[in-house]
């Protein structure tokens, strides 16, 4: 990765052709950051990574690729449901206590939110933040530039925000504020952490830390381990949008993969595993079926014949008790500062500080 001003570009000029999110539009205010890396074209990631997934015994799908932008909508519609409590407890936490959170930010610092989605998760704390007439200028970073615009519009009724979306993975975006900030606030918000396992988990938050300095700040939401009738409907919900979510994986696979999967021959299936304190989705074929794919570069085939009733695992959300966050925090280089929690106590918003290291 260059310097941070060389890996820059305004409104994505100079994009390269077939990348779909970079043809879009962005605000003014708004910059891409050059990818660097010589990593795959996406669509060829996608396929190697599939493969793999599948290739391994037992086999299993990597659950980032759920959001095409119909997954990307069935996500926000999961997050509406009634069972679905994650999203409500996030909604109650920073409705009802962004500002006491917002005491805590303090003044002048850069605010980086990873993953924003439409806003509707920081808004509250900008908002408290802005009345508190704090100095702080806000970077949302997210790698598809489609999601910039539409936040941004969200955002317009708060009016001294200081807008500046980067398009870009969390680390080049973490990257490009190094030295243009002396102070910096990290949000990740919604459980994403939860998709990603333990040690992966410690490896991307220790990373975090590498691009932070002593005593920035890391807003952090975990889902905490609670009792799976409770677990087990938010996976698995009545109107059935979880199902969708999950069987869209495969519709995508069709469409990208020229692979020729029938949704109808799948089950979706969401379990808790008691030992690792973890949600389980699966996709359970319901016959024996050979089913195959192809690279959309090479053209190279795959093809793949699971059992009846072989089950793919498609996606973990880790829960997490208050040991494993603290454990988490102190193996990554942070300290817990304060734990924010729903008046129910099923999920925590957790402000980490940076130690020395
Ligand atoms: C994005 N992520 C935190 C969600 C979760 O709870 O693991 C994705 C999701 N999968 C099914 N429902 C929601």
């Amino acid at each position: 990765m260059g310097s941070p001003e060389s890996g820059m570009q305004r409104n994505g000029s100079g994009a390269r052709s077939g990348d779909g999110y970079m043809a879009t539009a962005l605000p003014p205010t708004s910059i891409k950051l050059r990818d660097d890396s010589n990593d795959l074209p996406e669509e060829q990631a996608f396929y190697r990574d599939v493969v793999q997934g599948l290739e391994c015994r037992p086999r299993s799908l990597p659950s980032r690729y759920f959001y095409d932008d119909r997954g990307s909508e069935l996500f926000q519609a999961i997050t509406e449901l009634e069972e679905y409590y994650p999203a409500a407890c996030e909604r109650e936490i920073l409705s009802g206590q962004s500002g006491t959170i917002a005491e805590y930010l303090g003044d002048d610092f850069g605010l980086i939110e990873l993953g924003p989605g439409d806003g509707h998760k920081s808004y509250h704390l900008l908002e408290a933040l802005l009345s508190r007439k704090a100095s702080f200028r806000y970077y949302p970073v997210d790698i598809s530039a489609g999601i910039i615009p539409p936040l941004q519009q969200n955002l317009a009724g708060l009016d001294q925000l200081q807008f500046h979306g980067l398009v870009g993975d969390y680390e080049a975006g973490l990257q490009y504020l190094n030295g243009r900030e002396r102070r910096h606030v990290v949000l990740f918000l919604g459980s994403s952490i939860g998709n990603f396992s333990m040690d992966e988990s410690a490896d991307f938050l220790r990373r975090l830390r590498m691009s932070l300095h002593a005593k920035d700040l890391l807003l952090i939401g975990f889902d905490l381990v609670k009792d799976p009738s409770i677990l087990i409907p938010a996976y698995s919900d009545c109107a059935g949008i979880t199902r969708q979510f999950n069987l869209n994986l495969l519709l995508r696979m069709n469409r990208e993969l020229n692979a020729d999967f029938d949704p109808d021959h799948f089950l979706h299936h969401a379990a808790f595993n008691p030992r690792n304190h973890a949600m389980e989705s699966y996709l359970i074929s319901l016959k024996e079926q050979t089913v195959s794919l192809q690279d959309p570069i090479s053209c190279l085939q795959s093809s793949f014949t699971l059992g009846c009733f072989e089950a793919v695992q498609t996606e973990t959300s880790q829960k997490y008790t208050e040991a494993d966050i603290k454990d988490l925090a102190s193996r990554s280089g942070f300290r817990i500062e304060a734990n924010f929690q729903d008046s129910r106590g099923y999920f925590t918003d957790s402000l980490w500080i940076a130690d020395d290291r």
